[in-house]
């Protein structure tokens, strides 16, 4: 005990902290319905396990000091997907999973004090880096379009950048909201950052995961190149939370900085790489069947929300969660989801962690079969119907 005082006095500040709720593991508990982690329930097919194991049996087990090219070849061949051409050799770089291209993106720029400016609600991972490198997280305050779906509200993006905003991070498709940023929006955005010299990281982790509309990337958009990070993760598209396979798109000059932040080597097992080179070329079967199901489970479950009284479920526009509204119920998110877990048994992440607008939300990440989704309503059907009566508004 007492080992505080050892620590990097950001480190210190995190140690007291909680983390993300979704993140600790609570071991076996009978008849648990876990939707609270976004982990594919999802195993990858055979033939990308056999390709490790195919690599390591070629030897292909040695330092790999910036990555194997032919998986940076791979992803830049990928990437061509969305208009986007990209040289492999200087604007790839190989990270291991989504978390730690945040925190390579994060370390490349950030000084103590800089402001990085995030979406309200946005992905919670990003709280701990940023308070480790000594910056600060600001927010603009999304809001809701006619269907319910929270979208960027660009006067509060210029009201909430100030002279130490260094950057500005955003995520589509979105978790834990749905949002798809539409290419105006894009351009919108870009044009902010170009006007206040500003980097832009875009989180793009989901982006085989669209349901309404398309996936268009802010990096292509004019004067972007120099100033845009795009991080990219396997553990959604794969379903490979547990391989760890991730990447960084940028310019050649952008790539430049985050080379030199010094992890000492790449940190994805060569392996894997060789094996993420199939999965780009051949996975892309399983990456239907996955995106298949996950449809299935949101047009099951998000009509079936919105069945219950006082809850308002909004249809994603991407990615995997259901982030139903549950405002009108009058318990704050946190006891919601606490006490939801402790009387039913099912896990779901609580909106506040996401942001202050995301207060009166739960998230729903849909990682488990219909059949068990049904289960899920069922019980929050019941959990919902025995709840107390809510007191009634106190008159000023
Ligand atoms: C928006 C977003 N970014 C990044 C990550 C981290 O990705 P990884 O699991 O590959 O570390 C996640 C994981 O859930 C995420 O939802």
């Amino acid at each position: 005990m007492g080992v505080e005082k050892f620590a990097k006095k950001e480190v210190a500040a995190l140690m007291s902290g909680r983390g993300s709720s979704t993140r600790v593991s609570l071991g076996a508990i009978e008849g648990l319905i876990n939707l609270g982690a976004g982990d594919p329930d999802f195993n990858q097919p055979e033939f990308i396990n056999k390709a490790v194991y195919d690599a390591m049996k070629a030897g292909k087990t040695h330092y790999s000091f910036t990555g194997e090219p032919d998986f940076k070849e791979a992803v830049a061949e990928y990437y061509k997907k969305y208009g986007v051409t990209v040289d492999p050799k200087t604007q790839v770089l190989v990270t291991s999973g989504g978390s730690q291209a945040i925190f390579q993106a994060f370390a490349g720029i950030l000084n103590p004090e800089d402001e990085l400016l995030v979406m309200d609600p946005a992905y919670t991972g990003y709280n701990a880096p940023i308070a480790y490198f000594g910056a600060k997280m600001t927010r603009a305050r999304q809001t809701k379009d006619k269907t319910g779906i929270f979208r960027p509200d660009f006067s509060n993006i210029e009201n909430a950048i100030t002279d130490k905003t260094k950057a500005i991070l955003f995520c589509t498709p979105d978790n834990p909201t749905g949002t798809v940023w539409k290419k105006k929006e894009l351009e919108k955005l870009a044009e902010i950052a170009v006007k206040k010299d500003l980097v832009i990281i875009s989180d793009e982790i989901y982006t085989e995961f669209v349901w309404k509309g398309k996936h268009e990337t802010i990096i292509d958009l004019p004067g972007m190149w120099e100033r845009t990070l795009v991080l990219m993760s396997f553990s959604k598209t794969f379903a490979w939370t547990g391989c760890r396979a991730g990447y960084i798109i940028a310019g050649p000059q952008m790539m430049k900085v985050m080379n030199s932040v010094p992890v000492g080597i790449c940190s994805m097992p060569v392996p894997f790489q060789k094996a993420a080179v199939k999965a780009l070329q051949d996975g892309w079967d399983f990456v239907d069947e996955m995106r298949a199901a996950y449809k299935r489970r949101i047009e099951y479950m998000a009509p079936r929300l919105n069945e219950i009284e006082g809850i308002t479920c909004a249809y994603p526009e991407g990615a995997f969660y259901l982030f139903p509204d549950i405002s009108a119920l009058g318990v704050p998110s946190m006891k919601f989801a606490m006490d939801f877990f402790q009387k039913e048994k099912v896990r779901c992440a609580p909106g506040a962690g996401y942001g202050s607008a995301a207060e009166g939300h739960i998230r729903f990440a849909l990682v488990k079969p219909v059949e068990t989704l049904e289960e899920v309503c069922t019980r929050l059907e019941r959990y919902v119907k025995n709840l107390p009566p809510q007191a009634p508004p106190t008159v000023p």
